[in-house]
């Protein structure tokens, strides 16, 4: 998987989160990994699970790895082995050990374990997902955190550090209250655009054989509903799978995704008018918009359909498609004429203007 490619090269990007606190609070490479992995050119080819070539690069941006979220912590505390050069006895990381880190809340060595037990019961894991073959398909967390996870988007009120005047009224050191603004700020907010969590989610669930392999259906129609084609065009208001599917504004994570069929689900027939509902969405929404609404365009539902017995047969999914790529075609169609129109209209209105400044000079 493409995902896991990328991956390799986290190390160098994990530190691509410019937090742009002061370097000075890190602690210095004292297991002197640096003094080789931060060779530019360090990397080589080898190859991935498929035996083809694949781009394997071991340098470390020192600056960047510094100003990462993981920035603090020594680079053993998830690379275990590394006590010999050459390498030879590099494990694989697991994001779910202890780190040498202290929870400040407890003052207990701070660890992912309780989101991977979360992990662990969710649709996505291997304790709560309906089918115990091809476990290899579910995400872990490299798969949905790589680079692109830790590319967060400075968001312009974090860089313009807009409330941190408030904090500054009492707070004097302006290095310490800058480092805890930015960790609120930044824990507070989404860090994902709309677009980025549809790319994600999409990743695994518009893959035909993929979703074939666990009986599901794939999310092909999604980028034709309402939803998906606002989200094409940029808007950031209207709901991305996860607004859906595990909104944190109503207390849910994305690490425990359920299927619609579980009582807990924000999709479930039981709570989805409350999620459709939701702030910033369908305030007022009744039963009926609810129930009717239809999120996933019909191509699924022919699955859905056949899965549950119902025939579905092969002139009525083809029906179904030549109907999307009919609305598609209209979309098409429309927005080329606005835009094209729009256009004719600003050049008529230049051409019109010019000849009115000209004729206003003969006078
Ligand atoms: C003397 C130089 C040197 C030092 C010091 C060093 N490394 Fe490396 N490391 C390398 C080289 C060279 C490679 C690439 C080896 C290869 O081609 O497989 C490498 C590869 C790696 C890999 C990838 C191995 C794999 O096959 O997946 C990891 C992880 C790694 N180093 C971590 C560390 C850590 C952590 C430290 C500090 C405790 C460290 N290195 C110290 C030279 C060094
Ligand atoms: C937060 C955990 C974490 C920290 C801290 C960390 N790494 Fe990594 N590193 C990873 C993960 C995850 C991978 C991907 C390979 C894997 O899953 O085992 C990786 C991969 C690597 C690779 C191999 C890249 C490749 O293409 O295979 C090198 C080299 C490396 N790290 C060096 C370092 C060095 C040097 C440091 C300290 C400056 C460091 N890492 C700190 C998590 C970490
Ligand atoms: C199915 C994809 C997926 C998997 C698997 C996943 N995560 Fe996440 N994780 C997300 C998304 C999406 C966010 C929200 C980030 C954002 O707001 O953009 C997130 C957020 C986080 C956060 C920030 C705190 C929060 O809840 O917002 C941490 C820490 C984290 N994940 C760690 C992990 C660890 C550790 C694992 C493995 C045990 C893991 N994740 C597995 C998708 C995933
Ligand atoms: C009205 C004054 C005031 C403002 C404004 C204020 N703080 Fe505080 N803050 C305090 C006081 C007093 C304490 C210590 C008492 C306590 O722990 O409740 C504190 C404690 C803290 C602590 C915990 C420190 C520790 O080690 O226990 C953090 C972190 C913090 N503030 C960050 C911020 C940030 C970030 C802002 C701006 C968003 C902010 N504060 C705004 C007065 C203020
Ligand atoms: C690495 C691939 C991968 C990624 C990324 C991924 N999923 Fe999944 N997802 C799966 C697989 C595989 C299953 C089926 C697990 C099973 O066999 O029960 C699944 C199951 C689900 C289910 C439950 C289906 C059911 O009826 O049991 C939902 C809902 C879901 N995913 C939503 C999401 C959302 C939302 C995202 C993005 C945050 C996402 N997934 C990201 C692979 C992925
Ligand atoms: C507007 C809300 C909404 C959005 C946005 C949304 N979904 Fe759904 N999704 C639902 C609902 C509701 C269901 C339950 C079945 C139905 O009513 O069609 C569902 C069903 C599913 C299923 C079938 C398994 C199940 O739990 O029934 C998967 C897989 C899934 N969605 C993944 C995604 C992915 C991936 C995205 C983003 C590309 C996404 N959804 C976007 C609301 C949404």
């Amino acid at each position: 998987m493409i995902n896991r490619v990328y991956f390799t090269v986290c190390c160098i990007l994990s530190g691509v989160i410019l937090l742009g606190a002061p370097n000075s609070v890190y602690a210095t490479d004292d297991e002197n990994c640096l003094m080789c992995h931060k060779y530019a050119g360090l990397g080589r080819y080898g190859k991935d699970e498929n035996q083809n070539a694949k781009k394997r690069v071991f340098y470390v941006n020192e600056e960047q790895y510094k100003a990462s979220y993981h920035g603090k912590l020594r680079c053993k505390s998830c690379h275990d082995g590394v006590e010999e050069i050459p390498h030879t006895d590099v494990e694989a990381v697991n994001c779910a050990k202890d780190c040498h880190l202290k929870d400040p809340s407890t003052g207990r060595d701070f660890s992912h374990k309780a989101i991977k037990k979360d992990l662990d019961f969710s649709a996505h894991g291997y304790k709560g997902s309906r089918t115990d073959e091809h476990m290899e398909d579910l995400p872990n967390c490299k798969d949905c955190h790589s680079n692109k996870a830790y590319q967060i988007g400075m968001d312009e009120q974090i860089a313009s550090m807009k409330f941190i005047k408030i904090c500054l009224e009492c707070h004097e050191s302006k290095e310490w209250t800058e480092r805890f603004y930015r960790h609120m700020f930044y824990r507070a907010s989404t860090r994902r655009s709309s677009k980025e969590v549809v790319a994600l989610c999409s990743k695994c669930h518009a893959d035909q054989a993929m979703m074939e392999r666990h009986d599901l259906d794939v999310v092909v129609g999604f980028k034709d509903t309402f939803h998906g084609k606002a989200i094409v065009y940029g808007d950031e208001e209207v709901a991305n799978c996860l607004n859906c599917h595990a909104p944190y504004g109503l207390g849910f994570s994305p690490h425990r995704v359920k299927s619609s069929r579980d009582d807990v689900s924000p999709v479930s027939p039981e709570h989805k008018l409350e999620t459709c509902a939701q702030q910033g969405c369908h305030a007022g929404a009744k039963e009926e918009f609810a129930s009717k609404g239809k999120v996933h365009a019909s191509l699924q539902s022919a699955g859905r359909q056949a899965r549950a017995g119902e025939e579905v047969s092969q002139a009525e999914l083809a029906f179904q498609t030549w109907v999307l790529n009919l609305i598609n075609l209209i979309y098409k169609i429309l927005i080329v004429g606005v835009v094209g129109g729009l256009g004719m209209h600003r050049l008529l209105d230049l051409y019109a203007s010019r000849r009115a400044s000209k004729m206003g000079g003969h006078h």
